[in-house]
């Protein structure tokens, strides 16, 4: 499918709800995404490109292939209580029926921003809560990008943010009502396409610059860079997220380096008021409203 077009996806998920050859889904990776588009893009759904496709395709497949999720859960659920009834009965740990949502550590550069998903406005328009973290965007650029409405970085760090709002989302949704946990990665900083829209001297430029501040700018395997994935994904030692924090901050739901990570974080990206706030939008900009 194609995840920034809302027709494709839901054609897509049409498509795998109707399949009697797989009845059941038992993990959900939500892997697929952009990085970084040069210039601003709408979608013919008329939404900021980077937002649509890994933001709002994921939020709208999630949901409707969510029945074939919810039939693995409870059937996983009666499997595990006969076999290891240890396990079942330890409500702290993790149920296996997972969806797994990949973030990145560029969430940091950018809250959601409610008034201005599709970046039309400069940074100092936005209310403080919406800005993007100009220090670290040139902390990492050289290049703040404090008069640039539409910058690749601020796309990407909303959608990454949007990425763990959305899985604090699905646990408030799904955990105690189906059994069904979901998680957060960072998978760190992997040789892949998503660099795909850099030339080879924007990534030298870059890679020095990480140099230059001392940092390490070797990048992970392929293979090393899946750990946290499926990490996430399978481990059965991995505890239930808790989403009913008094301050509603939310912990346990990140993950980077094969751990819970709840230092690596910015606060906007676990607030579950926020998350909250961007289901009822994601729900408005797909036209449907989800009752599970
Ligand atoms: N690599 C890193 O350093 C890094 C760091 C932090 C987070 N991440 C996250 O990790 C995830 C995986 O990225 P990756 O590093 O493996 O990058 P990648 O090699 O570029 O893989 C991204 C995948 O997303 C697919 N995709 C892009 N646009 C799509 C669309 N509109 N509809 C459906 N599929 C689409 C691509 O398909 P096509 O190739 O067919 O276009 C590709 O298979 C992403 O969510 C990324 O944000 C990566």
């Amino acid at each position: 499918m194609d995840l920034s077009s809302q027709k494709s996806v839901r054609a897509a998920a049409s498509q795998l709800l109707a399949n009697t050859s797989i009845p059941t889904i038992d993990i959900l990776i939500n892997n697929a995404g952009v990085m970084s588009i040069p210039t601003r893009t709408l979608t013919e759904d008329g939404l900021e490109t980077t937002f649509a496709t890994n933001r709002i395709g994921h939020f709208l497949f999630t949901n409707l292939i969510l029945p074939k999720l919810i039939k693995a859960a409870s059937t996983t659920t009666t499997t595990t209580t006969t076999t290891t009834t240890t396990k079942a009965s330890d409500s702290s740990l993790a149920p296996p029926t997972r969806i797994i949502n990949l973030s990145s550590f560029g969430h940091k550069f950018s809250p959601v921003r409610f008034t201005d998903l599709s970046l039309i406005k400069l940074p100092k328009e936005l209310p403080e809560s919406e800005r993007p973290d100009l220090q670290i965007t040139e902390y990492l650029t050289g290049n703040s990008h404090a008069d640039e409405a539409y910058y690749g970085f601020f796309s990407y760090g909303q959608s990454k943010t949007a990425n763990i709002l959305h899985a604090i989302s699905l646990n408030q949704e799904l955990l105690a009502k189906y059994n069904i946990a979901a998680f957060a990665v960072h998978p760190g900083a992997v040789d892949t396409g998503i660099g795909r829209y850099a030339t080879p001297s924007d990534v030298e430029a870059a890679l020095q610059r990480v140099k230059d501040l001392g940092m390490d700018p070797t990048q992970k395997s392929r293979e090393l860079g899946a750990n946290t994935t499926v990490l996430a994904a399978v481990d059965p030692r991995l505890k239930v997220v808790d989403v009913d924090s008094g301050d509603g901050q939310v912990k346990g739901v990140y993950l980077a380096d094969c751990k819970v990570d709840d230092e690596g974080f910015v606060a906007f990206a676990t607030d579950r008021r926020i998350a909250e706030r961007l289901w009822s939008v994601s729900e408005g900009l797909v036209g449907e409203r989800f009752d599970f």
